[in-house]
């Protein structure tokens, strides 16, 4: 039987977080859906579906189910930023997610903390293969681009000395984490969380659904503090963008 052609979509919520990618696309064709563009082309060797889902679940989980129905995607990478939440976690370290899940589900007492109702799942488990090769394109970048894709006074800026991968649980809900109270809690309740953002256990539970392997990745933009929102906003602009593209790039070329 011959193999279904690969057709990765890329999502990211912030255009800075697919930075400069989409002008590498050839033979881009845009078409527009539900206040999104989908730009389908070639990316170095793959053919995808590069699109902005902006900030959310329901945002993300709507860009999701069009780039699979509409835009028959095979798979789906998510890169953006994240704050950060385990010991070891560090701004500008990358987090891969093994898991994910949605820390403001509560639909207690009908069903269990952070259970997805009638799917007895609180974590959605991403795929392994997508997974080992994005961890393989973290490392390279890391080892490989940083030092040449971001200036030596952003890399003292935000002390950027020694990144590193991670891997494990990252949750997402529709909130800004700026408080550390508010990250106790939820690192109190998960103590293996390493990462929180507003997408990425959208994006999981549609492709479970749906049936469609994904892999997310995150940069760590801040520390989920009282600081978060101005480190954010700095970081996206400066160093997000230089990860997203070498990230991707080396993503593509697999
Ligand atoms: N994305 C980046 N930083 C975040 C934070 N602190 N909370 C939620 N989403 C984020």
């Amino acid at each position: 039987m011959q193999k279904k052609q690969r057709r990765i979509g890329i999502i990211s919520a912030l255009q800075q977080e697919q930075a400069g990618v989409v002008q590498h696309l050839e033979q881009a064709v845009t078409a527009s859906r539900g206040m999104r563009d989908y730009v389908a082309g070639n990316l170095w060797g793959q053919e995808v579906v590069c699109v902005l889902s902006r900030l959310g679940k329901v945002a993300a989980a709507a860009t999701t189910a069009t780039l699979i129905e509409r835009f028959n995607v095979t798979e789906i990478l998510f890169t953006g930023v994240a704050g950060g939440a385990g010991d070891e976690v560090r701004i500008g370290d990358l987090v891969i997610a093994e898991h994910l899940i949605q820390h403001d589900m509560d639909s207690r007492p009908l069903f269990p903390r952070f259970e997805i109702p009638l799917t007895s799942l609180d974590r959605f488990a991403t795929d392994q293969e997508l997974t080992e090769r994005l961890d393989r394109a973290c490392t390279s970048f890391l080892e490989k681009d940083l030092a040449s894709a971001l200036t030596e006074d952003d890399r003292a800026t935000f002390r950027l000395h020694a990144p590193r991968v991670h891997r494990g649980l990252i949750a997402s809900g529709d909130e800004f984490i700026h408080h550390p109270e508010r990250l106790g809690q939820l690192r109190t309740l998960l103590p293996d969380l390493l990462a929180v953002e507003m997408e990425g256990a959208a994006v999981a539970q549609v492709c479970f659904e749906f049936g469609i392997p994904f892999s997310v990745v995150r940069t760590i933009s801040d520390d989920a503090n009282a600081d978060s929102a101005v480190d954010f906003l700095r970081f996206i602009d400066k160093v997000a963008s230089q990860y997203a593209f070498h990230l991707i790039r080396r993503f593509c070329e697999g």
